[in-house]
């Protein structure tokens, strides 16, 4: 069994994509480095093993085991393909899942042994800005450990609301929403932002019939309303049912089904269905997470309060990822964020994370993907603005996949023709938007992009196309 120092160069709470990431750079920078993790309550259902992952992750795997399967029970045909008597085993479409985490897992460790860097599974508290106390869920007494430096990576969990309490019997959250026994005919998903929306491509795929429900009047309201708007004809034609403008007041079990009550601007209304899926947002996972007597200051929805350099109010203490206001959030920024600490607890200069180049993903079928600013925010400044928009039907591989749908958008200032934002409607489009990140991260032009060879069919072309109709204008 692993021998706890009672002192180590930086100690890093939690073991996500933030918390790996810090822990290998930071033992490349030669610390000697403690990564702590017990796992959040949610996730106890299931067999994930000792690190764990972002959500979108889990999303992506699940959602190419879904398309894999409409593929071929719906599309094969178009190919000439004759597939009969196509049927899904659900457990096995999760265990294929959790033994891809096992599989990473392993490689994680790897890395973790190579690089020296101590894991240990437990429950970490802050209790001063250079010491942190370990609990364990055996008999072992609780281990006082100090650290020069202190990185809080615990990320975010979902959040529970009062009038649909998850059973998982009916009602599931986001993180135990595939831990179903068999495909229910009616499933309803309260929530259809991102994971709602993710979650219900995935069921839809596998053939139930899925009900969003959701408070807010528009759909996806902070993605460019273009974009939005397209997505919103495309997921209502493949048949996700979204009710927008209903709130969710209260949920009862009756004979196995869920009867919902929600509220729209016509009444009450109540529906009946096999599951219910609350998606109703995310957390900072950060209660318990620090004594009183340490004083780090956490607001009263719980994010850990941080300047731009992610250091918190207490001296060597730093939060990143998704415990903090600062960007989005998402795994790749708290990636860049353990880097950049990593970087600045070595003493080493490196430049702040630009938040403006984060990229935005959302791992449905097709996907949406997002970089710079939107439209409607770039308007809402009063600043001039140009467009070019391409369609991803055009390319032969697209039509070649049925994949006829979508779009690349790219905004642009008129004056000095950079790149404002790039936002895409399409398939792969969290392969395509790394195009528009690395062009806004280097500044470029519209007019260079429109010079970039792209592959000859492909669809990366259409930013090519969307960055020539700009520069044609
Ligand atoms: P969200 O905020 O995108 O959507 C939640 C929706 O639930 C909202 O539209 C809200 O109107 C609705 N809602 C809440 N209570 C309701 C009620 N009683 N009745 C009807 N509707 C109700 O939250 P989501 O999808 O859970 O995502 C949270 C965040 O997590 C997002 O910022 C997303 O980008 C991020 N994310 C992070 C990942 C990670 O690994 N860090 C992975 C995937 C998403």
């Amino acid at each position: 069994m692993l021998k706890i120092r009672a002192h180590y160069d930086v100690i890093i709470v939690g073991s996500g994509p933030s918390a790996i990431s810090s822990a290998l750079k930071c033992a490349e920078h030669g610390m000697k480095v403690l990564c702590v993790d017990n796992f959040p309550p949610s996730s106890n259902k299931l067999s994930r093993g000792k690190f764990s992952h972002a959500p979108s992750e889990e999303i992506a795997t699940l959602l190419h085991s879904a398309k894999l399967y409409s593929e071929l029970k719906i599309n094969s045909r178009f190919h000439g393909i004759v597939a009969e008597n196509i049927s899904l085993n659900l457990s096995q479409f999760v265990e294929r899942k959790n033994s891809i985490f096992t599989q990473i897992e392993k490689e994680i460790y790897k890395s973790f042994n190579t690089a020296e860097i101590d894991f240990f599974n437990a429950s970490a508290k802050l209790i001063a800005s250079n010491a942190v106390m370990l609990s364990y869920s055996t008999a072992e007494p609780s281990k006082l450990v100090n650290a020069g430096n202190i990185i809080l990576a615990t990320e975010s969990i979902p959040i529970s609301i009062q009038c649909a309490p998850v059973d998982y019997q009916s009602i599931y959250d986001s993180s135990t929403a595939f831990n179903l026994t068999e495909i229910p005919q009616r499933i309803a998903i309260l929530g259809a932002g991102v994971i709602g929306l993710e979650i219900a491509c995935i069921w839809n795929h596998l053939g139930a019939e899925v009900i969003l429900l959701d408070a807010q009047e528009s759909f996806l309201s902070l993605v460019d309303h273009q974009i939005s708007r397209e997505a919103y004809k495309v997921f209502c034609a493949q048949g996700l049912e979204l009710r927008l403008g209903t709130r969710v007041v209260s949920t009862k079990i009756i004979n196995k089904k869920v009867h919902i009550e929600y509220q729209d601007s016509d009444g009450v209304h109540v529906i009946r269905v096999d599951k219910l899926i609350v998606a109703s947002g995310r957390k900072p996972y950060s209660e318990h997470l620090a004594s009183p007597e340490a004083n780090l200051l956490i607001d009263q929805n719980q994010f850990i309060f941080v300047n731009d350099n992610c250091r918190t109010n207490l001296p060597n203490v730093y939060a990143i990822g998704d415990l903090t206001m600062l960007g989005p959030m998402l795994p790749q920024k708290g990636i860049a964020e353990g880097i950049y600490v990593a970087d600045q607890i070595a003493g080493i200069q490196s430049s702040v994370v630009n938040y403006e180049t984060i990229p935005n993903v959302i791992y449905t079928d097709p996907e949406i993907a997002w970089v710079g600013q939107t439209e409607q925010s770039l308007k809402a400044k009063g600043g001039a603005i140009a467009i070019g928009t391409a369609h991803l039907g055009y390319s032969a591989i697209n039509k070649s996949s049925n994949y006829t749908q979508g779009l690349v958008k790219v905004i642009s200032c008129p004056k000095s023709d950079t790149i404002k934002g790039i936002h895409i409607f399409g398939n792969n489009a969290s392969d395509l938007v790394a195009e528009g990140v690395l062009a806004m991260e280097f500044s470029s032009t519209t007019e260079d992009l429109a010079k970039t060879s792209h592959s000859h069919p492909s669809p990366s072309e259409a930013f090519r196309y969307a960055c020539q109709y700009i520069n044609w204008k």
